[in-house]
């Protein structure tokens, strides 16, 4: 799907995935991992179903399989029984070289790490995803498109240390929509951010999310960031305990982040003074 057919989509049909079809349909996924002569299970039976126009995240604590998950859903790996359905083809028994082809295709990835080049400047940057499928003239002309769609229009050929982090982050994120992909994948896209630039990270995907209707999915361990998207998938031991959408989500930069301090007065005051005011009286 072009860049676009998808901004012409008015926003109430997004609304109603259940008319569509999904763009991630896993089902009933399990991951063993061979350690010698023991096998581990890290996921043990996961369906999941993520639409078009679709903005989650996937939230749960350390090693319960979330990285894994997301190493699938980005075909980056095959799971080792249970179906996979990408934009509805089936991926799950894939050669490495054809999981290759379809990464590169229909998914864009986004890391904490910003994983740019040292010393290359910020249009060559996108330009390297189109480098097997497109010509040099429109390789250029759609990278400065995606840069233009994150606010760097201006930076086009600035180096990584001519940048701040949430600028080099902006170019990780074009160089992940150049090619137009189903699906962004980001695996803690504001970890390595302060909460200004974190904020400006959020916006960037809150808007594009909005405007171009561009599938994200987001690994996250921080419920503020996750509180900003639509969904939340909570995953413990392997298995898909919650699925909840969020009522209202945030929108970034509307509302700051509460300090360390407000968040124990929070907690303080919902551990003493919650439940019936009754209770005191
Ligand atoms: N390639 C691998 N080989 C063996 N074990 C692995 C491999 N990758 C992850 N694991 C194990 O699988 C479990 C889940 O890991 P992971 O998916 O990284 O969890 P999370 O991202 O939620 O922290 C952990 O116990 C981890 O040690
Ligand atoms: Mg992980």
């Amino acid at each position: 799907m072009s860049q676009q057919q998808r901004s012409g989509r008015p926003s109430s049909d997004r609304l109603s995935p259940s008319r569509k079809k999904a763009v991630i349909d896993i089902r009933n996924i399990t991951k063993t991992y061979k350690m010698g002569t023991f096998d581990l299970k890290v996921l043990k039976g996961v369906t999941l179903k993520i639409y078009p126009g679709e903005f989650l995240s996937i939230m749960g604590p350390s090693g319960s399989g979330k990285s894994t998950l997301m190493n699938i859903l980005g075909a980056l790996d095959t799971p080792t029984s249970g179906k996979y359905l990408l934009d509805g083809e089936d991926v799950s028994q894939l050669s490495e070289d054809q999981l290759a082809r379809i990464r590169n295709k229909k998914i864009g990835f986004v890391f904490q790490s910003f994983n740019l080049l040292k010393r290359t400047e910020a249009i060559r940057q996108v330009e390297l995803p189109l480098i097997y499928s497109t010509n040099v003239r429109n390789r250029s002309r759609l990278a400065k498109r995606a840069l233009e769609s994150v606010g760097l229009g201006q930076r086009l050929d600035h180096l990584p240390s001519e940048l701040s982090g949430g600028q080099q982050q902006r170019v990780a994120i074009a160089r992940a929509l150049v090619t137009s992909p189903s699906v962004v994948l980001a695996d803690e896209p504001t970890g390595n951010l302060d909460s200004r630039s974190g904020t400006e990270v959020m916006q960037i995907f809150q808007r594009l999310n909005e405007q171009q209707g561009i599938t994200t999915v987001f690994v996250t361990h921080d419920p503020w960031i996750a509180r900003h998207t639509q969904r939340v998938i909570m995953l413990r031991d392997g298995k898909i305990i919650a699925d909840e959408r969020v009522k209202e989500p945030l929108i970034a930069g509307e509302v700051e982040r509460p300090s360390d301090a407000e968040e124990l007065q929070g907690i303080f005051e919902e551990t003493y003074y919650g439940g019936d005011e009754s209770e005191y009286t």
